[in-house]
């Protein structure tokens, strides 16, 4: 077993022996559910990044003067780059403008990885790329610090909407104390909203949202040795507007005992596993949240429907 692998284990095991039981979102992207995850942004329910997408095709050049204020060259890196595809309204539209920058993404998944390097060279190449796998703390952790060129630290598609409150701070202090001040963050954030909306893009028609989740079970059975009967849990989402959490649970429909690597579980009939939090941020929440992380707020830029925001922090 490789060192991601052992930690893959050593993170099931805790998490479904903890009360109650948990998994990390972290792990729902392999090659199977990157593909999953391409189907649900292709949804009509799910708006975000659609609105994100919008943002930039409207924005671009708006984002490239402030990437650019007070310096010609940048250092642009990019946490949860997946397959890149809002990025690269950017990528373009920076390469077209002849902008001196280098671009580091860097992704969870291997698979996202590979698949964004060979895009990227093929489809932009006068990009001067470096990419990373890896775990977003542990490459933040190694992440040399620079400052003779600016900082810009992109954060896209509500990815940091999938840290408990606790680790969303920390991560931004973290990311704070590699940069110097006037660096900027730029912050993918989805708003409050009909709470109905919201659970929709959680719970779509067809399901895929479902098979999303449903396939952690099956990850953890391929690569764990373990006995997941997919067939008896089931998903559930539900979203809380009081603290903006919408919560995806995978659901024992009945008493069962798994084994995993040898290790024996027990599930209660109707048992949940948490296995993501989807969070949701108000723009007084956004506010308090810069400063308290050493931000202040540049610029915020929202979608016509008023769905997400891109919030664009200045180091102070
Ligand atoms: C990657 N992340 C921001 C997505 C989200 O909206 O929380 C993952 C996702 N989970 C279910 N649908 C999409």
């Amino acid at each position: 077993m490789n060192v991601t692998n052992k930690e893959f284990l050593a993170d099931v095991l805790s998490g479904l022996s903890a009360e109650p039981k948990t998994l990390s979102s972290k792990y729902f992207y392999d090659k199977k559910g990157d593909e999953l995850f391409q189907q649900i942004m292709d949804l009509e329910e799910y708006y975000l990044t659609k609105a994100e997408y919008e943002i930039f095709k409207t924005y671009k050049s708006k984002i490239l003067d402030i990437f650019t204020s007070g310096t010609k060259e940048f250092r642009l890196i990019e946490f949860g780059a997946g397959d890149g595809y809002k990025t690269k309204v950017l990528l373009e539209h920076f390469i077209e403008s002849e902008t001196t920058f280098e671009y580091k993404p860097i992704d969870i998944s291997q698979n996202a990885i590979d698949k964004l390097k060979t895009d990227l060279n093929g489809n932009i190449p006068k990009l001067n790329i470096t990419a990373e796998q890896g775990d977003y703390f542990q490459v933040l952790k190694r992440l040399p610090k620079i400052n003779h060129k600016k900082n810009v630290i992109l954060f896209l598609g509500s990815n940091i909407g999938n840290f408990t409150l606790p680790e969303v701070e920390s991560f931004l202090i973290a990311i704070r104390n590699k940069i110097f001040k006037n660096d900027l963050l730029f912050l993918g954030l989805d708003l409050k909203k009909n709470p109905d909306k919201i659970l929709r893009a959680y719970n779509d028609s067809d399901g895929v949202t479902r098979d999303f989740n449903l396939n952690l079970l099956s990850r953890i059975n391929r690569e764990l040795n373990a006995n997941f009967d997919i067939d008896t849990f089931e998903h559930y989402a539900a979203y809380n507007p009081v603290n903006g959490e919408c919560i995806s649970t995978l659901i024992s429909t009945k008493q069962q005992e798994v084994t995993v690597d040898n290790q024996k579980f027990f599930f209660e009939q109707w048992e949940p596993i948490h296995t993501e939090i989807s969070r949701k941020f108000s723009l007084k929440q956004i506010e308090k949240l810069a400063a308290k992380c050493g931000f202040t707020i540049e610029k915020n830029l929202i979608d016509k429907n008023e769905y997400f925001v891109d919030s664009i922090w200045k180091a102070v």
